[in-house]
Protein backbone atom coordinates (compact mmCIF):
# COMPACT_ATOMS: atom_id res chain seq x y z
CA UNK A 1 0.00 0.00 0.00
CA UNK A 2 1.17 3.21 -1.01
CA UNK A 3 2.34 5.80 2.25
CA UNK A 4 -0.25 8.33 0.84
CA UNK A 5 -2.95 6.52 0.49
CA UNK A 6 -2.20 4.99 4.29
CA UNK A 7 -2.84 8.56 5.48
CA UNK A 8 -5.78 9.09 4.04
CA UNK A 9 -7.17 6.01 5.27
CA UNK A 10 -5.95 7.55 8.79
CA UNK A 11 -7.64 11.07 8.47
CA UNK A 12 -10.72 9.85 10.06
CA UNK A 13 -8.83 8.50 13.04
CA UNK A 14 -7.14 11.88 13.55
CA UNK A 15 -10.67 14.55 13.68
CA UNK A 16 -11.82 11.60 15.71
CA UNK A 17 -8.74 12.15 18.28
CA UNK A 18 -9.26 15.58 17.86
CA UNK A 19 -12.53 15.90 18.82
CA UNK A 20 -12.08 13.70 21.75
CA UNK A 21 -9.46 13.26 23.70
CA UNK A 22 -9.87 10.89 26.34
CA UNK A 23 -8.71 11.47 29.54
CA UNK A 24 -5.24 9.06 30.47
CA UNK A 25 -6.31 6.39 32.66
CA UNK A 26 -2.64 6.71 34.14
CA UNK A 27 -3.25 10.48 35.53
CA UNK A 28 -6.35 8.91 37.69
CA UNK A 29 -4.27 5.19 38.60
CA UNK A 30 -1.23 7.20 40.46
CA UNK A 31 1.70 4.87 39.84
CA UNK A 32 1.74 4.16 36.43
CA UNK A 33 3.74 6.06 34.21
CA UNK A 34 1.57 8.84 32.05
CA UNK A 35 4.05 8.62 28.86
CA UNK A 36 6.24 5.86 27.14
CA UNK A 37 9.97 6.52 27.90
CA UNK A 38 11.50 9.01 25.32
CA UNK A 39 13.77 7.48 23.11
CA UNK A 40 17.48 7.51 23.85
CA UNK A 41 18.94 10.12 21.20
CA UNK A 42 21.64 7.02 19.83
CA UNK A 43 20.56 3.72 19.13
CA UNK A 44 20.94 0.60 17.73
CA UNK A 45 18.18 -2.47 17.80
CA UNK A 46 17.81 -5.49 16.10
CA UNK A 47 14.03 -5.65 15.09
CA UNK A 48 12.44 -8.89 14.35
CA UNK A 49 9.79 -8.09 12.02
CA UNK A 50 6.82 -10.21 11.33
CA UNK A 51 4.93 -8.59 8.34
CA UNK A 52 2.80 -12.14 7.54
CA UNK A 53 -0.55 -10.64 8.68
CA UNK A 54 0.50 -7.78 6.23
CA UNK A 55 0.85 -9.47 3.14
CA UNK A 56 4.94 -9.72 3.64
CA UNK A 57 7.42 -12.31 5.40
CA UNK A 58 9.83 -12.24 8.42
CA UNK A 59 13.10 -9.87 8.64
CA UNK A 60 15.60 -8.85 10.90
CA UNK A 61 16.25 -5.17 10.98
CA UNK A 62 18.93 -3.28 12.32
CA UNK A 63 17.69 -0.10 13.32
CA UNK A 64 20.39 2.78 14.09
CA UNK A 65 18.17 5.64 15.25
CA UNK A 66 20.86 9.11 15.35
CA UNK A 67 18.84 11.91 16.12
CA UNK A 68 21.64 14.63 16.62
CA UNK A 69 22.85 13.94 13.03
CA UNK A 70 19.22 13.26 11.95
CA UNK A 71 19.08 10.14 10.01
CA UNK A 72 17.82 6.82 10.60
CA UNK A 73 18.63 3.75 9.08
CA UNK A 74 16.22 0.21 8.80
CA UNK A 75 19.00 -2.28 7.40
CA UNK A 76 16.90 -5.13 6.36
CA UNK A 77 17.29 -8.59 6.07
CA UNK A 78 14.31 -10.55 4.47
CA UNK A 79 14.04 -14.40 5.43
CA UNK A 80 16.29 -16.19 3.12
CA UNK A 81 17.55 -13.69 1.15
CA UNK A 82 21.35 -12.63 0.99
CA UNK A 83 21.03 -9.78 -0.74
CA UNK A 84 19.75 -6.74 2.64
CA UNK A 85 18.19 -3.45 1.88
CA UNK A 86 18.98 -0.36 3.07
CA UNK A 87 16.55 2.35 4.08
CA UNK A 88 18.87 5.44 4.88
CA UNK A 89 16.11 8.13 6.20
CA UNK A 90 17.29 11.68 6.59
CA UNK A 91 15.74 14.48 8.64
CA UNK A 92 14.99 16.74 5.72
CA UNK A 93 12.20 14.05 4.59
CA UNK A 94 14.69 12.63 2.14
CA UNK A 95 14.86 8.41 1.82
CA UNK A 96 16.82 6.51 -0.10
CA UNK A 97 16.15 2.82 -0.26
CA UNK A 98 18.43 0.64 -2.21
CA UNK A 99 20.21 -2.87 -2.44
CA UNK A 100 23.07 -3.78 -3.86
CA UNK A 101 20.99 -3.62 -7.69
CA UNK A 102 18.70 -1.12 -7.59
CA UNK A 103 17.44 2.61 -5.70
CA UNK A 104 14.63 4.77 -4.86
CA UNK A 105 14.23 8.27 -3.63
CA UNK A 106 11.14 9.06 -1.49
CA UNK A 107 10.34 12.32 -0.36
CA UNK A 108 8.22 12.99 2.99
CA UNK A 109 7.66 16.11 4.10
CA UNK A 110 8.40 15.12 7.54
CA UNK A 111 12.01 13.85 8.68
CA UNK A 112 13.17 11.39 11.63
CA UNK A 113 11.27 10.49 14.65
CA UNK A 114 12.21 13.11 17.62
CA UNK A 115 12.87 10.92 20.92
CA UNK A 116 9.69 11.83 22.50
CA UNK A 117 7.41 10.84 19.44
CA UNK A 118 5.27 8.66 21.71
CA UNK A 119 4.55 12.09 23.83
CA UNK A 120 0.44 12.19 23.81
CA UNK A 121 0.26 7.89 23.66
CA UNK A 122 -3.11 6.55 25.58
CA UNK A 123 -2.09 4.47 28.46
CA UNK A 124 -3.57 1.03 27.98
CA UNK A 125 -2.48 -0.72 31.21
CA UNK A 126 0.27 -3.32 32.01
CA UNK A 127 -0.15 -6.42 29.73
CA UNK A 128 2.64 -9.48 29.22
CA UNK A 129 4.03 -9.72 25.75
CA UNK A 130 7.15 -11.56 24.19
CA UNK A 131 7.26 -12.89 27.95
CA UNK A 132 8.12 -9.56 29.13
CA UNK A 133 6.07 -7.71 32.00
CA UNK A 134 5.23 -3.83 30.06
CA UNK A 135 2.83 -1.23 29.90
CA UNK A 136 1.37 -0.67 27.00
CA UNK A 137 0.10 2.70 24.89
CA UNK A 138 -1.13 3.51 21.61
CA UNK A 139 -0.69 6.42 19.60
CA UNK A 140 -4.18 7.41 17.53
CA UNK A 141 -4.55 3.21 16.58
CA UNK A 142 -1.84 3.60 14.34
CA UNK A 143 0.89 2.13 16.95
CA UNK A 144 0.59 -0.23 20.04
CA UNK A 145 3.83 0.07 22.29
CA UNK A 146 4.95 -2.48 24.74
CA UNK A 147 7.66 -1.00 27.22
CA UNK A 148 9.35 -3.33 29.94
CA UNK A 149 8.06 -2.29 33.19
CA UNK A 150 11.57 -3.00 35.13
CA UNK A 151 14.12 -1.57 32.13
CA UNK A 152 12.25 0.81 30.15
CA UNK A 153 13.41 -0.47 27.26
CA UNK A 154 10.72 -1.27 24.66
CA UNK A 155 10.18 -4.50 23.88
CA UNK A 156 7.60 -4.52 20.62
CA UNK A 157 5.32 -2.36 18.92
CA UNK A 158 2.68 -3.43 16.65
CA UNK A 159 0.89 -0.98 13.57
CA UNK A 160 -1.99 -0.78 12.66
CA UNK A 161 -1.82 -2.82 9.50
CA UNK A 162 -0.67 -6.05 11.17
CA UNK A 163 3.18 -4.97 11.59
CA UNK A 164 4.70 -6.73 14.47
CA UNK A 165 8.09 -5.96 15.46
CA UNK A 166 9.97 -7.34 18.60
CA UNK A 167 13.00 -5.77 20.10
CA UNK A 168 15.77 -8.43 19.93
CA UNK A 169 18.59 -6.14 21.23
CA UNK A 170 18.61 -2.45 22.83
CA UNK A 171 22.02 -0.52 22.46
CA UNK A 172 21.96 2.75 23.93
CA UNK A 173 24.40 5.41 22.44
CA UNK A 174 24.94 2.63 19.37
CA UNK A 175 26.12 4.12 16.08
CA UNK A 176 26.81 3.24 12.29
CA UNK A 177 30.02 4.79 11.31
CA UNK A 178 29.33 7.69 8.44
CA UNK A 179 30.32 5.75 5.46
CA UNK A 180 27.79 3.39 5.75
CA UNK A 181 24.89 6.01 5.75
CA UNK A 182 25.82 7.10 2.14
CA UNK A 183 23.67 6.14 -0.76
CA UNK A 184 25.58 4.58 -3.64
CA UNK A 185 26.36 5.93 -7.05
CA UNK A 186 23.28 3.94 -8.88
CA UNK A 187 21.26 6.18 -6.62
CA UNK A 188 21.98 9.28 -8.37
CA UNK A 189 22.67 7.74 -12.04
CA UNK A 190 19.79 9.77 -13.72
CA UNK A 191 18.29 6.18 -14.99
CA UNK A 192 18.00 5.13 -11.50
CA UNK A 193 15.44 2.60 -11.56
CA UNK A 194 12.68 2.55 -9.22
CA UNK A 195 12.38 -1.18 -7.10
CA UNK A 196 8.57 -2.42 -7.66
CA UNK A 197 6.99 -1.76 -3.88
CA UNK A 198 7.27 -4.13 -1.00
CA UNK A 199 6.06 -4.63 2.47
CA UNK A 200 9.95 -3.69 2.85
CA UNK A 201 9.08 -0.41 1.88
CA UNK A 202 5.73 0.18 4.01
CA UNK A 203 7.63 -0.96 7.02
CA UNK A 204 10.27 1.78 7.92
CA UNK A 205 7.66 4.28 6.22
CA UNK A 206 5.12 3.52 9.07
CA UNK A 207 7.64 5.49 11.60
CA UNK A 208 8.01 8.38 9.08
CA UNK A 209 3.70 8.54 8.93
CA UNK A 210 3.55 8.10 12.65
CA UNK A 211 5.40 11.80 12.93
CA UNK A 212 3.14 12.59 10.27
CA UNK A 213 0.15 11.79 12.42
CA UNK A 214 1.75 13.03 15.71
CA UNK A 215 2.37 16.23 13.92
CA UNK A 216 -1.21 16.50 12.74
CA UNK A 217 -2.66 15.84 15.87
CA UNK A 218 -0.68 18.39 18.16
CA UNK A 219 -1.52 21.09 15.47
CA UNK A 220 -5.37 19.74 15.08
CA UNK A 221 -4.92 19.80 19.12
C1 LIG B 1 3.66 -13.77 12.74
O1 LIG B 1 2.40 -13.20 13.01
C2 LIG B 1 1.31 -14.09 12.78
C3 LIG B 1 0.04 -13.29 12.95
O2 LIG B 1 -0.04 -12.72 14.22
C4 LIG B 1 1.41 -15.26 13.75
O3 LIG B 1 0.35 -16.16 13.52
C5 LIG B 1 2.74 -15.96 13.54
O4 LIG B 1 2.90 -16.96 14.52
C6 LIG B 1 3.89 -14.98 13.64
N1 LIG B 1 5.14 -15.64 13.27
C7 LIG B 1 6.24 -15.54 13.99
C8 LIG B 1 7.42 -16.30 13.51
O5 LIG B 1 6.30 -14.84 14.99
C1 LIG C 1 18.62 15.58 2.34
O1 LIG C 1 19.85 15.17 2.90
C2 LIG C 1 20.49 14.11 2.17
C3 LIG C 1 21.73 13.71 2.95
O2 LIG C 1 22.56 14.79 3.21
C4 LIG C 1 20.80 14.56 0.75
O3 LIG C 1 21.38 13.50 0.02
C5 LIG C 1 19.50 15.00 0.08
O4 LIG C 1 19.77 15.49 -1.22
C6 LIG C 1 18.81 16.05 0.90
N1 LIG C 1 17.48 16.35 0.32
C7 LIG C 1 17.09 17.57 0.05
C8 LIG C 1 15.72 17.70 -0.54
O5 LIG C 1 17.78 18.55 0.26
Amino acid sequence: MAPPLLLLLLLPLLAVAAEAVPPNPAAAGGSAPLVPTPWPEQFHAVMFTNLTESGGRLQLIDLYYDWPRGRNLNLIHNQLSGDPTYDVEWTNGTSYIFDSASCRTIRFPVGVLPPDWLHGAVYLGRESTDGFDCHLWTKVDFVWYYEDVLTHRPVRWNFFNGMQQHVMSFEVGGVLEDSHWQAPSHCFADDATAAAATGTDAASSLLRLARTTAAAVTSAA
